[in-house]
């Protein structure tokens, strides 16, 4: 459809020179398959949009020419219209050709994804799902688009936080409990699967923070172990070290389920260290760094219209967040000169990137328009907000192995006889986490509930999934040649590139295809490039999510009326419709990896 996407854009320039050509898809299939809207054509020429629109498709219907395609003026819009057999060849020649659908060739520029970024000694909740995942689908988007694209992870491996660690391990685990595990007296309550040396990293810190409201002078202990870790203390720096080291096998754990990964782990707080002096002579020499409260040192933006001063440097001269985040940039366009850096961090964040954004601004020009800031609403549980401090959180952990089990006891309840079928229910477990999280808006809060996030028959992941094992299963049904069609070449990993499916021929003759169900299954297949870089613009995977159900959806209406195997069917009815059975699983899977989720063959 992009072919005819473009030939349709140059006519319209060509009549409408000097104005924005912007083509849209219509509601739905049986309107046409493209659709220009006149409202800005009518301004500039002072007609009325319909006058427009019917003008347009009198002059457009000759130069456009190509066989099957009709130009329609309907009210204020002029619709491109596909005859049935051209609209399936369109489509089926584009996803049978092999080549990921919609994809584009190298554009030369160079994105910067952060995300997920956790904090050392803390263990993933469900909050972190978020981060994680709205930055993997983005890294996804973007190659698929073309850009090159850096995935970097800004751990919390640095700040006043491990004082409070080093202070607490030293207090209540070195002598008692030294390695963290050996001989630990784990309280009844705590699971099997928690005893690890992670969890009692992050047990030492919660209870710092409760005994800490009796005693405030233990801060004082806190703050010591910061400068002692600052100023390089051999004995701090082994300890962090192991933290930071224990924190990540945990991480990795998370990351492979989930089939994120990063460029590299190396890039946390505690890597830009060394820079944090230069930072701050940067901004003395810009006459930017200015004496706060208490000693403190402060950048005023109240000039550029942020009226909060950003902190860069504590009263006693401890290093700071929002300093670490100066050296980050400044050493992201060193080392990489991007285009584009995009952060994906939560809404509660907003005030700090904008104050980072505008003092690089104010340093360097250059990184005008190069920032951005991707924030996301929280996840709420139907019980309220959840704080680390409190340990009143859900574990991200406990959701994925729930969401495992949950489909696993359906998998028993339907299909007992499945092959691999713990491989499967982890396909599906994690299919519903990722799926829900795309399919959600980013801004908005969600709230995580089970039976929106599993449900085989709703709009979540375990619903696309089946309709692609459903397809598959046809087309091993079909025989011969086909089932290998619907799979890619290699081993299809989540995370590496999308790996090319077989080409193969589409049918000569497509008749097969006229029924309603099988248009509207091929207008929603046409819709999948566009709804890939509608994600792009908005920087979230919720129009894909949404355009595979309308795919997994309309194949259903498709399945339904228009039978495949039928044997009465004529050969090429049948051949028709295996193909686009193929073209669908191909869009489906092809999807489904943009978003990070695997499609299995069977379920
Ligand atoms: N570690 C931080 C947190 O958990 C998020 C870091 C976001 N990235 C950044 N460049 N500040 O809140």
């Amino acid at each position: 459809m992009d072919r005819i996407r473009k030939v349709f854009e140059h006519a319209l320039a060509a009549h409408l020179p000097g104005q924005d050509i912007v083509i849209e898809r219509p509601k739905n299939g049986s309107l046409g398959d493209l659709t220009f809207p006149c409202f800005h054509a009518a301004k500039a020429s002072g007609n009325s949009p319909a006058q427009v629109a019917t003008e347009l498709a009198s002059q457009l219907n000759l130069a456009l020419a190509i066989e099957g395609v009709k130009l329609i003026a309907a009210g204020p819009y002029l619709n491109l219209k596909l005859q049935p057999e051209a609209r399936a060849g369109e489509v089926l020649g584009g996803l049978l050709s092999g080549k990921p659908y919609g994809a584009h060739e190298k554009n030369g520029q160079k994105v910067i994804v952060e995300y997920s970024s956790p904090n050392i000694a803390k263990l993933f909740t469900i909050g972190h799902l978020r981060s994680t995942m709205i930055g993997h689908n983005l890294v996804q988007v973007h190659r698929f688009l073309g850009y090159d694209v850096v995935r970097l992870n800004h751990l919390g491996d640095w700040g006043t936080q491990f004082g409070t660690l080093l202070a607490a391990y030293k207090a209540w685990a070195e002598t008692s409990n030294p390695d963290l595990t050996h001989d630990f007296d784990w309280a009844a309550e705590i699971p099997e699967k928690r005893r690890t040396p992670l969890f009692r990293l992050f047990q030492l810190y919660v209870r710092f923070h409760d005994e800490e409201k009796e005693n405030p002078d233990m801060r004082e202990d806190a703050r010591r172990w910061f400068r002692e870790l600052e100023q390089g203390s051999v004995e701090a720096r082994r300890l962090w070290k192991w933290f930071r080291d224990i924190s990540l096998t945990e991480f990795q754990r998370i990351y492979d389920r989930l089939g994120v990964s990063f460029d590299t782990l190396e890039q946390g707080e505690a890597f830009y260290e060394p820079m944090l002096g230069a930072v701050l002579q940067r901004l003395s020499d810009h006459g930017l760094l200015k004496e706060g409260e208490g000693g403190a040192k402060i950048v005023d933006l109240s000039d550029v219209g942020i009226e909060t001063p950003m902190v860069v440097q504590k009263g006693d001269g401890a290093s700071i967040y929002a300093s670490r985040d100066l050296a980050q940039v400044t050493y992201r366009k060193e080392a990489y000169l991007f285009d584009r850096c995009i952060y994906v961090i939560g809404g509660e964040q907003i005030l700090h990137m904008k104050q980072i954004f505008a003092c690089m601004e104010k340093l360097d020009p250059w990184f005008k328009g190069r920032l951005t800031h991707t924030p996301f609403g929280l996840v709420r549980l139907p019980e309220g907000k959840m704080s680390t401090r409190k340990g009143n959180v859900i574990f991200l952990e406990d959701v994925l192995d729930e969401a495992a089990e949950r489909v696993a006891a359906i998998i028993q309840e339907k299909n007992p006889d499945l092959a691999n079928q713990s491989a499967v229910a982890e396909m599906l477990g994690m299919g519903a986490v990722i799926f829900f999280n795309a399919m959600n808006d980013r801004i908005k809060p969600i709230t995580f509930e089970w039976d929106r996030v599993i449900a085989l028959d709703g709009d979540t992941g375990p619903y696309v999934q089946y309709a692609h094992a459903r397809i598959c299963s046809v087309l091993r049904k079909a025989g011969g040649a086909w089932p290998a069609m619907a799979t890619p070449g290699l081993h299809d990993s989540r995370e590496t590139a999308m790996v090319p499916f077989p080409p193969c021929d589409t049918p000569s003759d497509l008749k097969g295809l006229d029924a309603p169900e099988a248009q509207n299954l091929l207008f929603e297949l046409a819709g999948l490039p566009s709804a890939v870089r509608v994600a792009r613009e908005q920087l979230m995977a919720t129009s894909i999510a949404r355009q595979l159900l309308a795919i997994a959806r309309s194949f259903s209406g498709f399945y339904t009326n228009c039978p495949i195997l039928a044997a009465d069917n004529a050969p090429e009815v049948r051949e028709a419709r295996l193909a686009l059975c193929v073209a669908t699983a191909r869009a489906l899977r092809q999807g489904l990896f943009l978003i990070g989720i695997e499609a299995p063959e069977e379920m």
